[in-house]
């Protein structure tokens, strides 16, 4: 008798072909980028200024594949003893480097739990640009990490526009954005969900139109 597949394994390897179609297209569009670079740069007569400019673009086109790279294997998870709340802390500071108002709100003394800190820096980003995106730069982000019976709850919370509730589920699916005047790839909580699966946790929303969004990665913690 063959053995019977995981029925949550087939869950994944579908959402991940989703996940593919999209990454395959994102750099199909950033390599179309970089060849029309290239002619352009070996047609010749093309003055120090525009060069610095094509530079530009290629560079933020190499940015993009490598993004695409990273986003690939989102439920792929290398753990190590983390300080959580040290990742939460980074992720609210690059932020706020990159011209964001974001505040930290992290306990003090969070157990270490196993997880893969680059993964999750990943979902935490995700999550903090999308606040970034859909509230005013006026209105403080707030990034919390805290302990709560058997979890480690990290969430971004921001004042901005909200979620219409009958959207909420749907948004989480690859390729789902609701306006499609912004820029995105309607990736970014697709990955985050994926990362929270792969620790075996979860993400939620709650939000009101009108009057922001919280995003919460639930991570188990381990049981003594
Ligand atoms: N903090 C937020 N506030 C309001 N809407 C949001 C927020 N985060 C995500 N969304 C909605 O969910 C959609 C999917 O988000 P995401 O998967 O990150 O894709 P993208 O950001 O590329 O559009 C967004 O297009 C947006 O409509
Ligand atoms: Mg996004």
């Amino acid at each position: 008798m063959g053995a019977r597949p995981d029925p949550r394994a087939l869950v994944t390897a579908r959402v991940d072909r989703e996940l593919l179609a999209l990454l395959v297209h994102e750099v199909r569009s950033s390599v179309a980028a970089l060849s029309a670079i290239a002619e352009a740069v070996s047609s010749g007569g093309i003055d120090d200024a525009a060069l610095r400019r094509l530079v530009a673009l290629s560079v933020s086109a190499c940015r993009g594949i490598e993004r695409v790279v990273e986003d690939t294997a989102p439920g792929s998870v290398r753990l190590e003893e983390v300080d959580v709340g040290r990742v939460a802390l980074d992720a609210a500071a690059a932020a706020s480097l990159g011209g964001a108002r974001v505040r930290a709100n992290v306990e003090s003394e969070l157990p270490l739990i196993r997880v893969d800190p680059v993964r999750l820096r990943q979902a935490l980003d995700n999550l903090i640009a999308n606040a970034v995106l859909h509230s005013s730069s006026r209105d403080e982000i707030v990034v919390a990490a805290h302990a709560s019976g058997k979890e480690l709850l990290l969430s971004v919370r921001d004042a901005g526009e909200g979620i219409p509730r009958e959207q909420q589920a749907r948004i989480f699916k690859p390729g789902i954005r609701l306006e499609r005047d912004r820029p995105g790839s309607g990736l970014g909580l697709a990955v985050a969900r994926a990362v929270a699966e792969a620790h075996g946790g979860r993400i939620t929303v709650e939000s009101t139109l009108g009057r922001g969004a919280t995003f919460t990665i639930a991570l188990p913690l381990p049981q003594s």
